[in-house]
């Protein structure tokens, strides 16, 4: 068997293994199993690649190879291990951006070889030059779309720079623009591939990929960081045509699959048009943050009051938000469950298809705290039984559980649809401040009459209502 036919037979076998991978992640049970797919399929798929590459290459540039290979390893072990659970949204957009620049950096490679005669024995003619041209072209255009989208991304989930969309006037004309600026490029490009084309192409993705995710606001961003992993995904799939690598194209078109699908169920959740989000936000013209409304005063509780309203009531939901994982307060949340199941109360809990920062991130913590899975619904499971429930706690929640949202059709999260956690008789609210949440809107739930804030550090809060209960 050639080196060639092995690592074929390994890239099938790897893609396989990618394919169980993404079934098994699809459930909680299986998401174990699921990740260890994942991992031998790319064990696999590195160990093929370089096997493949080691033929065909010199002494020196295996040993770059190598440094090169166990410099990234090194780096990645050392931020998968410190990196906070509610870091791990910036983190992803973060990788998303270096998918995206090594297409951009496999596209310009492919250019300097090929169409600038850099390697002649590379050199094509005819249909297969034209071709190869159009790969490159698209290859950039993908990989700068997504590198800058997914910086920027990166800055709004890290809070370096506001999550409010930037809105420039005639910014749809703008994207549209820039779409057709890149077809007549890519056909240009391909007629006569020449450095100044391929430059003017790389900086207009740039530049769009930036203004794409900067228009979008901050209760979107969900989709947004499904939708540049989808993006990921052909970026790395268009580095396969130009490579020839069959596993890097099969990868990267399921990424790219699996990411649209993602970013398609996040806007049926979120009540948001897929098309309008994908193009940057369009079709959100003038919401502004309603922060300035005057709703009146709110009303504070004790850690113990609450604790006493928790022992009266026969039925409590808990819907948790971003703030339960910032104060880490799924193993109080668990303990507190525990302890009122044991009184003989019914507790559930509520979870919102964004809540907190990445996809899943409430289901995740809560199973880390080994809350069993049936007490755990979703939104749209529990939202019709909120009416007929004693208390509701909401743990670090505020977007999710906001009713301007249906209630306001000026507000920027107008549409998105929220647990409607205001229609029980008694809504605990805990939180540190009277301060928005990620999309920056005021929430006129903390004003409401059966509404309590319980202010402070959510952890520290629980840990007091399960002292006193
Ligand atoms: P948010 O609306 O972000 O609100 C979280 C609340 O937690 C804040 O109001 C904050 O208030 C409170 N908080 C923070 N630290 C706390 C602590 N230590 N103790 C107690 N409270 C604390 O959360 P949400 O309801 O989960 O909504 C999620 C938002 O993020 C949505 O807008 C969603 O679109 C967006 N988003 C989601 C994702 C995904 S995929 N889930 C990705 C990106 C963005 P204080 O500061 O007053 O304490």
């Amino acid at each position: 068997m050639t080196a060639a036919s092995a690592a074929a037979a390994a890239y099938i076998v790897a893609a396989l293994l990618f394919i169980l991978s993404l079934a098994g992640l699809s459930k909680h049970e299986t998401a174990k199993p699921g990740n260890v797919f994942g991992i031998a399929g790319m064990a696999i798929a590195l160990i093929a690649t370089v096997g493949l590459v080691v033929q065909d290459i010199s002494g020196t540039s295996l040993l770059l190879l190598v440094v090169a290979v166990l410099i990234g390893a090194a780096i990645g072990l050392w931020r998968a291990r410190v990196v906070e659970m509610t870091g791990i949204p910036e983190l992803i957009a973060l990788l998303h951006s270096f998918v995206g620049l090594a297409a951009v950096l496999v596209g310009w490679n492919g250019y300097l070889e090929v169409e600038a005669g850099g390697d002649p024995s590379a050199a094509l003619t005819g249909s297969e030059a034209g071709i190869h041209s159009g790969e490159v072209a698209v290859g950039v255009f993908i990989g700068a779309v997504t590198f800058t989208g997914s910086i920027v991304a990166y800055l709004k989930l890290a809070a370096k720079i506001k999550s409010n969309p930037l809105m420039l006037p005639g910014r749809n004309w703008l994207n549209l623009g820039a779409l057709l600026a890149f077809v007549i490029l890519t056909v240009v490009f391909v007629i006569e591939p020449t450095l100044p084309v391929l430059a003017v192409l790389t900086v207009l993705a740039l530049a769009l990929g930036w203004h794409l995710v900067a228009s979008i606001g901050g209760g979107d961003m969900p989709v947004v960081v499904s939708m540049l992993n989808s993006y990921s995904g052909w970026a790395a799939a268009a580095a396969g045509f130009l490579l020839s690598n069959d596993l890097l194209i099969i990868t990267g078109a399921l990424v790219g699959s699996s990411g649209a699908y993602l970013s398609y169920i996040m806007c049926k959740a979120m009540n948001r048009s897929f098309i309008s989000v994908i193009a940057g936000g369009f079709g959100n013209e003038g919401s502004a943050a309603s922060g300035d409304v005057d709703y009146g005063e709110h009303t504070e509780i004790s850690a113990e009051d609450a604790a006493e309203l928790l022992r009266e009531a026969d039925s409590v939901v808990i819907t948790p938000g971003y703030g339960m994982a910032v104060a880490q307060a799924q193993g109080a949340v668990a303990e507190l469950t525990r302890k009122l199941t044991d009184r003989g109360v019914q507790v559930r809990f509520g979870i919102h298809p964004v809540a907190g920062r990445l996809p899943g991130h409430m289901n995740v913590l809560l199973a880390e705290a080994k809350v069993p899975y049936d007490v755990v619904l979703e939104m749209d499971e529990i939202n019709d039984d909120l009416a007929a429930t004693s208390v509701v706690l909401v743990i670090g929640a505020n977007d999710t559980v906001n009713p301007s949202a249906s209630e306001d059709p000026g507000s920027p999260i107008a549409g998105m649809p929220v647990l409607r956690v205001w229609e029980a008789e008694r809504v605990v609210v805990f939180k540190r401040s009277m301060n928005t949440g990620y999309a920056g809107v005021q929430n006129p739930l903390f004003f409401r009459d059966n509404s309590r804030m319980l202010f402070g550090d959510a952890r520290e809060r629980v840990e007091d209502i399960l002292r006193s209960l």
